[in-house]
């Protein structure tokens, strides 16, 4: 079979391309531990009483494990009393936190800056990621699906020290 010249051009581009996406997917995979949210559960938004998230905050589990339970609503973060508003969520450095995040009323996201957690929130879905951080300094967590009028002030801090 004759291929024309320029279309063999064409076939070695796409497949150099493909290949470097591959590739690309696997060293994200093997060396940067990127990995896709899996979902964990379902709640019913208008039952949040009678879940884990009726009680958002953080949780020590051992040593520098915990866990955070956020509830995302227009146009707030709540992640339990005594954090401010918008909360700031405090973790000595080297912590490694499972983050558990839901939304109550419309599609939300959630991104910890300069850090591999970016979440989006569906309504009813539970969200879970896993973070370590292990620089010092105060990173946002922001939302970065567009959510409404409130959507630029919703957002909350991570203060590592
Ligand atoms: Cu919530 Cu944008």
């Amino acid at each position: 079979m004759e291929i024309n010249r320029i279309e063999r051009y064409w076939l070695l581009a796409v497949t150099t391309v493909l290949g470097a996406f591959a590739a690309a997917t696997i060293v994200a995979l093997a060396f940067f531990g990127i990995r896709l949210p899996s979902p964990v559960d379902r709640i019913d938004p208008r039952n949040l009483e009678q879940t884990e998230f009726a009680r958002p905050g953080i949780r020590q589990l051992s040593g520098n494990r915990y866990e955070a339970y956020i509830v995302a609503k227009s146009w707030a973060f709540e992640a339990g009393p005594g954090l401010g508003n918008p909360p700031t969520l405090r973790f000595p450095v080297g912590s490694e936190v499972t983050f558990y995040v839901t939304s109550v009323d419309v599609m939300h996201g959630f991104q910890i800056e300069d850090h591999t957690a970016n979440l989006e929130l569906v309504p009813g879905q539970i969200a879970r990621t896993t973070v370590r951080f292990n620089r010092p300094g105060k990173y946002s967590i922001i939302c970065n699906h567009y959510c409404g009028a409130g959507h630029h002030v919703m957002y909350a801090t991570i203060q590592v020290e």
